[in-house]
């Protein structure tokens, strides 16, 4: 079989900077625009922390509610004093994100080198569907695969199986791509390829031993590399 190319959602293709911005004009109607940046890497990290918690807890909820919970942490732990119409506004701009500016060239360049891709997130198919729709790169991809098939979240092995099954591909020519390490990590620990997309040259890796196959700065030397 081809080589299958299974991209992961979030900080991958769909930007999440626009969270930013939209926090900015919220907290800064409260007087905290400054607060922006740190408010939502906080709860990036949050929600990475719900999902990693329900999973080892094995209390599995849709992504969206690890999103909203962690929301909601993050506002009490900065004491922001975000409103309800705030918060579902956010949530809202979170299920509407766009796609990074290199996103549908390099997928275009990739189909038309004959590579198969698929869209494999800790999301919903639904949100995902949605999502990926609404940023104008549905028509890329081949199928969604959401961790919601088997109610566990990304780096638990069995979402990486459940991956290959629902592709009917082998380890080897299945890859994982992703500009979250954890994610890299999760799928060469399950025998997968897998390519770091690392958009920030700051971002540090894992010291782990476990290393990714391939590293590129953006979806564009990725299709590069293997279109
Ligand atoms: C996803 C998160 C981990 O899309 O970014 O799966």
């Amino acid at each position: 079989m081809a080589k299958v190319l299974a991209f992961d959602v979030y900080g991958t293709l769909i930007d999440t900077h626009g969270v930013v911005s939209e926090l900015e004009q919220r907290l800064g109607a409260l007087g905290k625009a400054e607060l922006a940046p740190e408010f939502s890497r906080r709860w990036r990290d949050k929600q990475l922390e719900y999902s990693f918690r329900r999973g080892l807890m094995g209390a599995y909820e849709p992504f969206v509610r690890c999103t909203e919970e962690a929301l909601v942490f993050t506002d009490r732990a900065l004491r922001a004093g975000l409103s309800d119409t705030d918060r579902d506004h956010l949530m809202q701009i979170y299920a509407e994100l766009p796609a990074f500016p290199e996103a549908e060239g390099a997928l275009a360049s990739l189909g038309e080198a004959g590579v198969t891709c698929v869209a494999f997130s800790n999301g919903t198919a639904a949100a995902v569907e949605g999502l990926l729709e609404q940023a104008g790169i549905r028509g890329y991809f081949a199928d969604v695969v959401s961790v919601d098939e088997v109610k566990r979240f990304k780096p638990d092995p069995a979402v990486y199986a459940h991956l290959r099954h629902r592709l009917e591909s082998e380890p080897g020519d299945t890859w994982l791509i992703s500009s979250n390490a954890f994610d890299v990590i999760g799928a060469r620990h399950a025998g997968l390829h897998a390519a770091w997309v690392r958009r920030s040259p700051e971002a540090p890796f894992d010291p782990w031993g476990i290393e990714p196959d391939l590293t590129v700065t953006d979806l564009d030397a990725l299709a590069e590399r293997l279109g």
